[in-house]
């Protein structure tokens, strides 16, 4: 089958996959995230666009923090609907490989697989959720979770494990502190790097003006 007849069948099946998912984890997410791979992708020569593509548009299928915690499920879906699509073995091993690796779970996971396919889908993932677009994100993650905006008295926590990051119930504000600012140290491209710096930026504009109005001073 041919590349592009592929990528067409992935977005159907991406689509149809995500159907009521959260605003924030949905086909709007992962249409944002295969644009910006692919941008990025233009300045780093040495990558593979079908597989960066088919990456991006799978990274989030059957997202473990939906699916009870199984992080085995969206590889394992990702894989039938590829070997489906007679995609090259050795394609479809790395596309899973991406999905496996590609979640920040507190960051202090040790991750064994690289490769410049994984580097470009996890910096275009982690742009969607800084900058405007984050901040949607994040406040819409925190609504469907039920969780308090902010509260003053519970502090961010900057150590917590997998475990603990996965089980938080912290406040919503609390997650650009353990996360959100973190992601422009962590990205891996150049031009992933430069996006970011501008998106971090605006967020720390916003989180200054957020703490200003609550306490009263603007
Ligand atoms: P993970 O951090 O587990 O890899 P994702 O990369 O899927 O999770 O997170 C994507 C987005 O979902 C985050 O950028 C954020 O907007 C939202 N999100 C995830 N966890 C939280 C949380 N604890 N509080 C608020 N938003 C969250
Ligand atoms: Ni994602």
């Amino acid at each position: 089958m041919n590349q592009n007849l592929i990528v067409t069948n992935t977005i159907a099946f991406v689509k149809q996959q995500l159907t009521g998912a959260e605003g924030g984890h949905d086909w709007f997410h992962i249409e944002r995230v295969w644009k910006n791979a692919k941008l990025i992708t233009a300045t780093e020569p040495g990558a593979d666009l079908f597989t960066t593509e088919l990456g991006a548009l799978l990274h989030d299928i059957a997202d473990s923090k939906f699916h009870a915690g199984d992080e085995t499920l969206g590889p394992r879906v990702a894989r039938q609907f590829l070997v489906d699509q007679q995609v090259l073995p050795e394609i479809i091993d790395h596309v899973e490989q991406i999905i496996r690796n590609i979640s920040f779970k507190g960051g202090h996971e040790q991750h064994l697989f690289k490769s410049a396919e994984l580097d470009i889908i996890q910096d275009a993932d982690r742009l969607d959720a800084l900058g405007a677009i984050g901040i949607a994100r994040t406040f819409n993650y925190g609504g469907f979770k039920n969780r308090a905006i902010y509260d003053p008295a519970i502090a961010p926590d900057l150590n917590m494990g997998k475990a603990a990051y996965k089980n938080s119930t912290a406040p919503t504000l609390n997650h650009f502190y353990e996360k959100l600012l973190l992601l422009k140290d962590l990205m891996n491209t150049a031009t992933g790097k430069k996006l970011a710096a501008q998106r971090h930026e605006f967020m720390v504009v916003f989180l200054d003006q957020f703490h200003a109005e609550w306490n009263g001073s603007k």
